[in-house]
């Protein structure tokens, strides 16, 4: 979208200019607007492409409709979700992805009366007030060329320094950035890992603290990743493609 308003600022503000100046491009719905109703899936199947921050509460169920239309998509959504079954399986088919400016915090415009409790989660510039919601992300099934850019690595394997889990049958890399240039076995990564994913350099194969997604990597019944009996938060187990097994 371009700067409608040539104020030097692409935003919501030329998102009103536009609705208010061209009433072609804006249409009251006639019943209660929710993404299920039938008139909604009427609009869903005319759009080439949706570009929306949906009810973070039915974010499982926002995407499997916009799967289920086949739809282009680049929605906002909380970090966490790709740790849900339904959306982490899509990141594994590669079927979704991340879209760009995942890191740091977004802060979304509010109207200055919006009222936020935690003082860490507002901010005021310009009389504008800004809420931040935590980690949230882009996801999308657009392709970027971020997604096919090698994460570089330059870390050397060393069992010291990347301890196996008591109950997987891969070793730990607490941070994407130290995964090993050299090792050809199975790695759990933090979810963060997502946002640099490749899909030539790495395969995803399974993820923790779920059964449905442990595969055969899962030693034992209980899915929650642990080393030395402490319990990790979920990691996604990869492989480096570009090493021969
Ligand atoms: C994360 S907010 C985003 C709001 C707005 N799109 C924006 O970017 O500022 C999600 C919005 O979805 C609306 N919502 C909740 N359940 C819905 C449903 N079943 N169908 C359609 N919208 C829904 C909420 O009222 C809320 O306005």
């Amino acid at each position: 979208m371009p700067d409608i308003n040539k104020d030097g600022a692409i935003n919501i503000e030329d998102v009103k200019y536009l609705l208010e100046n061209n009433a072609n491009v804006s249409a009251p719905l006639k019943g209660n607007g929710d993404f299920r109703s039938k008139e909604c899936i009427e609009l869903l199947k005319q759009a080439d492409i949706i570009c929306t921050n949906p009810p973070f509460s039915l974010f499982r169920e926002y995407v499997a409709q916009l799967i289920q239309y086949d739809k282009k998509f680049l929605i906002l959504g909380d970090q966490n979700a790709i740790t849900y079954k339904e959306i982490f399986k899509l990141i594994k088919e590669n079927r979704l992805w991340l879209g760009y400016d995942n890191g740091g915090i977004k802060w979304f415009q509010v109207p200055i009366d919006y009222d936020i409790p935690t003082e860490s989660r507002k901010k005021i510039v310009n009389g504008i007030k800004y809420f931040s919601m935590g980690r949230i992300l882009w996801f999308t099934n657009l392709d970027t060329t971020k997604r096919h850019e090698e994460l570089v690595l330059y870390k050397k394997y060393n069992p010291t320094d990347y301890p196996k889990y008591d109950n997987y049958d891969a070793i730990e890399v607490s941070r994407y950035s130290d995964i090993p240039m050299d090792y050809d076995g199975v790695m759990g990564v933090p979810i963060t890992f997502i946002s640099k994913y490749n899909p030539n350099q790495f395969e995803i194969l399974a993820k923790t603290n779920s059964k449905e997604h442990a595969g055969k990597y899962l030693i034992g019944n209980n899915p929650t990743a642990m080393i030395k009996g402490k319990k990790l938060y979920h990691r996604i187990l990869i492989k480096n493609k570009r090493l021969k097994q």
